[in-house]
């Protein structure tokens, strides 16, 4: 089986992607999961909530997620989940509506304790709805899998605090892709891997860090992941974009 993970960047670019190639070969024995970083961040303004956007103390930036910004997250990713069931749903494609909290597929576990470095100095946050995913429930999935293509909102459910968490859409797809023993994890954004302004065709595991120097933010995380992926005896590992695609095995 593989892992889908449609990026929040590439929603409103479905049907392009779909008619650019070979998108529609990918929904077979598929589970998609998505991100929504574009949603949360649409909704959070017009709702005219403030997200504030915050910096730990290794460099990575993520969004303060407070009890406020939760339910707009919540509500955003949930959006975003509609938007790519009515798109599968035109093509012809099952397609099955659903985030981490239904029947438990996601468990995750409240960050308690978050270091932020705030106008120079490190501050802990404790008030903060993100988290750390621990389970996947992959009978269910695999229920699922029977009937149609389940698509997967990055929310997990924390079972101890009986509250949503908002989780990271690749590090989601990568625990799925483990946990069912997929063969492929595809990341379908904005963009393929980029080195200086050129796609990147191919990169074996083993040169991951050399690339790592050219990424940035999103991508960062999605190489990250893959080399996990591959480590961890998944084949491959495909950064999809309009302009491309970078395999990764
Ligand atoms: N070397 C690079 N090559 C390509 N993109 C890069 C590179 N370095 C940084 N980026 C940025 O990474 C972005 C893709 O990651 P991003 O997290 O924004 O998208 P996504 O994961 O598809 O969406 P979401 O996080 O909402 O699910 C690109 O739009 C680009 O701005
Ligand atoms: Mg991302």
């Amino acid at each position: 089986m593989r892992v889908v993970k449609i990026g929040g960047s590439v929603i409103s670019m479905l049907e392009e992607l779909w008619r650019s190639d070979g998108i529609s070969s990918l929904m077979d024995n598929t589970v998609i999961v998505h991100g929504g970083s574009r949603h949360v961040d649409e909704l959070s303004r017009k709702l005219g909530i403030k997200v504030e956007k915050l910096t730990s103390p290794s460099g990575v930036t993520f969004r303060r997620t407070t009890r406020e910004v939760l339910d707009v997250y919540v509500a955003a990713l949930m959006k975003a989940n509609r938007e790519i069931v009515e798109f599968l749903r035109s093509q012809g494609i099952n397609a099955i509506g659903l985030s981490g909290l239904d029947r438990g597929l996601i468990i995750g576990q409240r960050k308690k304790l978050i270091k932020a470095v705030i106008n120079g100095k490190v501050v802990a946050i404790r008030d903060d709805y993100s988290g750390v995913i621990k389970q996947i429930n992959t009978d269910a999935l695999s229920e699922y899998m029977k009937v149609g293509i389940p698509v997967i909102a990055s929310i997990a459910y924390d079972p101890v605090e009986n509250v949503p968490l908002n989780v990271d859409g690749d590090k989601v797809a990568y625990h799925i892709a483990l946990a069912m023993r997929a063969k492929e994890l595809y990341f379908l954004s904005d963009t393929a891997f980029l080195a200086n302004g050129r796609v990147v065709p191919e990169i074996p595991v083993e040169k991951i860090g050399d690339y790592m120097a050219y990424a940035r933010g999103g991508m960062r995380k999605k190489l990250m992941m893959a080399k996990k992926a591959i480590e961890s005896g998944i084949d491959s590992v495909v950064i999809e974009g309009l302009n491309g695609r970078t395999v990764i095995y």
